[in-house]
């Protein structure tokens, strides 16, 4: 079978971008039985900038719950923590070896992170894709359910499984991406992407309906009528259509264009169909979280079938690589 991987940072919750870019293209590989799935946590790669070491484990946990509230499951996919896998750090070590430090400065990801924390243009920075690269290449996956932003990212881990083929014989594959409908998810302040680290541009997967009444109110919207179809209203519209459709959109736009549109309604129903799609996956994490053991025995087990993979894989490339 064909494998997939996918991670997420453990930067605290789950928000709806994570969920429509990533993990509803995890979920779509799981339960179509034609996949073997790997899903982390990737602890290691929240090193790479600042943290909080005393909510570190906490967070990491609560990637796995959302995981599981999500509707991933167990019995179909490996749900795993990175760092528990130390496998994926030895065979970034060696794809290190045959990636070019010009080739990583370059990356638009580094380069905006490099801006966003000048004081900690790490090592471990620069290596990002290099690590990623490991994560994906120790379980020769072929499929990343990604958003779009880690296309760069991608095209590091194809370039490195071609060297390592090339240089060492190994049979690397080279991955692609899975795109899911949701993959560009606007931020809710009417400019650029959902992100966590832009204040109140996010929904989290935790809203309740109120919050997430207030949140949607304050995308910015105009006065209901015109020509063109820009800024906040755009993001209100492509959000209707993730949530209610594309033909709610197209109504709506026809709307906007003749007779004009009310957003207190469109708004509110609108909040009504996020909060649909949310209600069950926070009423399972409610479940999940008074039952510790569970998540522990999930942890654990998905670390040790992880690691039966990756340590073979390793195996191989030392061999390969004359370590012997
Ligand atoms: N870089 C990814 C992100 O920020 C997280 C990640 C780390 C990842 N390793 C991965 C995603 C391997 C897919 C595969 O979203």
């Amino acid at each position: 079978m064909k494998r997939v991987l996918s991670g997420i940072r453990a930067t605290g919750r789950l928000h709806l971008g994570n969920y429509l870019g990533a993990v509803k293209g995890m979920l779509e590989l799981a339960n179509s039985n034609e996949y073997e799935t790997f899903y982390m946590v990737a602890d290691l790669h929240t090193l790479t900038t600042p943290y909080d070491k005393k909510t570190l484990s906490q967070s990491v946990r609560d990637v796995i719950v959302d995981y599981l509230a999500v509707g991933l499951a167990p019995e179909k996919s490996t749900l795993f923590v990175q760092s528990h896998v130390p496998e994926h750090l030895e065979l970034a070590y060696y794809f290190s070896t045959v990636t070019t430090v010009a080739k990583m400065q370059h990356l638009p990801t580094f380069k905006d992170k490099a801006k966003q924390y000048p004081e900690h243009v790490t090592m471990a920075l620069l290596n990002y894709p290099v690590l990623m690269a490991a994560d994906i290449l120790v379980y020769k996956a072929e499929l990343v359910p990604v958003g779009t932003d880690q296309e760069p990212h991608l095209e590091v881990a194809r370039e490195i499984a071609r060297r390592m083929n090339q240089d060492y014989g190994t049979d690397f594959p080279e991955p692609k991406r899975f795109a899911t409908n949701g993959e560009y998810v606007p931020s809710l302040t009417g400019e650029g992407k959902m992100s966590k680290t832009v204040e109140g541009s996010y929904i989290n997967l935790t809203d309740d309906l109120s919050t997430i009444k207030s949140k949607v109110a304050r995308i910015p919207t105009d006065e209901g009528k015109g020509s063109e179809i820009l800024g906040g209203v755009k993001t209100l519209m492509e959000f209707v259509e993730l949530f209610e459709g594309k033909e709610e959109r197209e109504r709506l736009e026809g709307l906007y264009r003749t007779s004009g549109i009310r957003y207190s309604e469109i708004k509110n129903e609108l909040s009504k169909a996020i909060f649909k799609e949310l209600a069950p996956i926070q009423n399972r994490r409610a479940e999940l979280e008074k039952d510790r053991e569970y998540v522990d025995k999930v942890i654990r087990g998905g670390a040790e079938k992880a690691r039966a993979v990756a340590r073979q894989t390793v195996a191989e490339v030392r061999r390969k690589m004359g370590l012997g």
